[in-house]
């Protein structure tokens, strides 16, 4: 087997499933990971992904001991791993401050925060040993601007911006390189949920809520994956601790 072993959350979303097509492209070994294991059997059979090329992995990556068994299990069977990308994330329900559910607001954390936490705590285990490896984690423009109606979701992201930046400052003399990527909006069926949120809480009034910026159009999830791909090659290789912002000038322009 040639190429390297990426470990992709989220793998069968929108987002996810066109970056483990990208690395998959590129001769890489892709380690699907999504909690969906009907959308991962679908993805196994509308790409024909046989198990050189991928290998598709049940797993909710809130639970502790799930992901330290899963992640020992990659390593027993591949010896190594070389890049992690964290794209899975919910969006959950968006609310008015004082209408925020704190039941949401834990399941928001739990999947988006403790989550992308507990991928990096278990396969920055391995990078270490290696001394080599390149993580990219998945923010939000919401991580960026307090967004009305997304205290969860967006605090939630501001964290995760966070986080990467901690693994960057720590890890970095080990060879190892932890960015992340927070995109305004990209046409999957995350966007789809939010228009309804805003629905739900403006009844009527979603359309003007969705700000495209400049480009008036919201990101293909191709044109994610790419910046993905460019995060973890050699080409960026000294890209560290930046939160590389992909939102066709919704907050940028
Ligand atoms: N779509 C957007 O407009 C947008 C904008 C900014 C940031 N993002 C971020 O990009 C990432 C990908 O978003 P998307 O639009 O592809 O969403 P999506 O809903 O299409 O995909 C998310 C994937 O994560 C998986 N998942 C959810 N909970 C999980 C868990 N506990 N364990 C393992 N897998 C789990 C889902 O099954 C799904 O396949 C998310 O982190 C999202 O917050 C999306």
């Amino acid at each position: 087997m040639s190429g390297r072993i990426c470990v992709i959350t989220g793998a069968s979303g929108g987002i996810g499933r066109q970056v483990c097509k990208r690395f998959i492209q590129n001769g890489d070994h892709v380690v699907m990971v999504d909690i969906s294991k009907e959308k991962l059997d679908e993805m196994v059979d509308t790409y024909g992904l046989h198990p050189q090329i991928a290998t598709p992995m049940e797993l909710d990556i809130s639970k502790e001991e799930a992901v330290r068994e899963k992640i020992d299990e990659i390593v027993d069977r591949f010896s190594a791993i070389d890049v992690l990308v964290n794209t899975a994330g919910i969006c959950g329900r968006y609310d008015r401050v004082v209408d925020q559910s704190f039941e949401q607001f834990q399941k928001i954390y739990e999947v988006n925060v403790f989550g992308t936490f507990l991928m990096m705590k278990y396969v920055l285990k391995q990078m270490e040993k290696q001394g080599r490896g390149c993580i990219v984690n998945f923010g939000s423009v919401s991580g960026m601007r307090g967004y009305s109606y997304e205290i969860a979701y967006g605090s939630s992201k501001w964290a995760v911006i966070g986080m990467s930046q901690t693994v960057a400052n720590e890890y970095g003399l080990k060879g190892i390189r932890c960015n992340s990527v927070s995109p305004g909006w990209v046409d999957t069926c995350m966007m789809e949920k939010t228009k309804s949120e805003y629905e739900h809480i403006n009844p009527g009034h979603a359309d003007e809520l969705i700000d495209l910026g400049p480009s008036g159009r919201a990101a293909r999830p191709e044109e994610i994956a790419d910046v993905v791909y460019y995060l973890c090659s050699e080409n960026a290789s000294y890209i560290n601790g930046a939160n590389i912002v992909i939102d066709g000038g919704k907050i940028t322009g």
